[in-house]
């Protein structure tokens, strides 16, 4: 049965993207994010091509004008300048034809990529192909900047050097290896988040010291990828980013079928088998999920985050990795009023308010709602995408929600939570 599909809301998330729009790309919120940010832009590509192709393509056109010549594709292209946000350009001191910072996120763009391209040719768009053809190139220059820079020991796994590049900047995964982190900056702090919202559902002004004093050290490196790996004092080999980049190269497969060479289907094939083998391997049957490594340490980072759940986008799991975390996700979500949590109600870790510590994101039950269905748990997946719309429905297209109350937090007309009431409310 189809969910029943609210047209005023359709309406007003497209109004939301209407005016987080600053020529091409969309700010993630005015003020708070006032740039293009990369893979909220990817999820807004999506959303995009459930009624605007053009403008689609747009989003990842102006993504890829960021792209670094060694393949990256950064986490904030500064387009234009704002003075709301902290750290802006002068802090990351990169030298790119366009200010961009200096370290990336989570590589959604090929799976866009290919939805876009499948919006574009049911629609029978003529440009489809030439438009998907340089984003592709885009893509792929980026998936080998990833296994090169990130995985040069070709373990199969990708590491972040930041928490920010996660995407979910103040995780408890983070909260070990943040330690070994110094406090200590060069760079003066003027934070600027808390005057746009409450400094309670933010991260801690110690975990921006230690974000800070990371971005000290890559930019001493002239962020040259060789010599960050060496410098790293943070460095985890995450299975979220692993998961997300295995299933991005494997839409970038299917594409690769019509729109490029053997040779190049062929490298892709390679990346693919690598990476989910690698992923494969992080799991721990006796914690029912996946787990990334810390590098500098050697341990397992077993914080029951949402990341443990995300190689569900790319893998096929056994049956009975299926039930085991089928019933773990069961159990996170038990007695919420909203779920997926960002963190395990039952970790000493859980903040229902505070960022990426608890809170519901709409794009990350998005992911795992994929993720279910690839694994043949429709039903889950529903309850969640549902679960996900209503709560959107109740609070408002709001940056995340309070899993124990359903109450709308952070910023409050987010594009990627349009995005993802667009093509979730679509689902049946
Ligand atoms: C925060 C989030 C990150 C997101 C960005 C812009 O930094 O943690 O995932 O991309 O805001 O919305």
């Amino acid at each position: 049965m189809m969910m029943k599909i609210d047209k005023k809301m359709s309406e007003a998330a497209w109004a939301i993207l209407a005016e987080n729009d600053r020529g091409g790309y969309t700010v993630p919120t005015a003020h708070l994010y006032p740039f293009q940010w990369n893979w909220d832009s990817a999820f807004v590509a999506i959303g995009f091509a459930t009624y605007d192709i053009d403008r689609a393509y747009r989003e990842l056109e102006r993504l890829a004008e960021g792209q670094w010549d060694d393949g990256m594709i950064p986490h904030i292209i500064f387009h234009a300048p704002s003075d709301t946000y902290f750290p802006g350009p002068e802090v990351w001191g990169t030298r790119h034809r366009i200010p961009t910072s200096g370290i990336t996120q989570p590589p959604v763009f090929g799976m866009a990529l290919r939805q876009v391209h499948e919006a574009a040719s049911a629609a029978g768009r003529p440009d489809a192909v030439e438009r998907t053809r340089k984003l592709f190139q885009n893509a792929l220059r980026s998936h080998r900047w990833w296994l090169r820079a990130r995985d040069p020991e070709g373990t199969g796994l990708v590491s972040i050097l930041h928490p920010w590049e996660s995407g979910s900047d103040n995780s408890p995964a983070w909260d070990e290896a943040l330690k070994r982190v110094p406090t200590s900056t060069k760079t003066t702090i003027r934070r600027k988040d808390t005057g746009h919202v409450d400094a309670a559902m933010r991260p801690r002004d110690e975990d921006y010291q230690r974000f800070i004093h990371l971005v000290d050290v890559y930019r001493e490196c002239e962020w040259d990828p060789a010599r960050q790996w060496e410098a790293a004092p943070f460095k985890i080999a995450d299975v979220q980013m692993t998961g997300i980049l295995a299933r991005s190269t494997a839409d970038l497969l299917i594409l690769a079928q019509s729109l490029s060479s053997p040779e190049e289907r062929g490298e892709l094939e390679r990346m693919h088998q690598v990476l989910t083998e690698g992923l494969a391997r992080r799991w721990r049957q006796d914690l029912s999920r996946f787990v990334s490594r810390d590098l500098v340490s050697h341990r397992d980072v077993e914080a029951p985050t949402q990341a443990c759940f995300i190689p569900l986008v790319a893998l096929t799991l056994d049956d009975q990795q299926r039930r085991a975390i089928r019933s773990e996700i069961k159990r996170w979500l038990d007695g919420m009023v909203v779920g997926v949590p960002s963190t395990a109600p039952f970790s000493p870790a859980f903040e229902p308010k505070r960022y990426w510590r608890g809170p519901v994101w709409a794009v990350v039950n998005w992911l795992i709602s994929d993720g279910l269905r690839m694994n043949g748990s429709e039903d889950l997946a529903r309850e969640i995408e549902q679960g996900t719309v209503q709560a959107i429905e109740r609070a408002g297209f709001c940056e995340y929600f309070d899993p124990t109350t359903g109450e709308g937090l952070g910023g409050g007309t987010f594009s990627w939570t349009a995005a993802a009431y667009l093509v979730l409310s679509q689902r049946s």
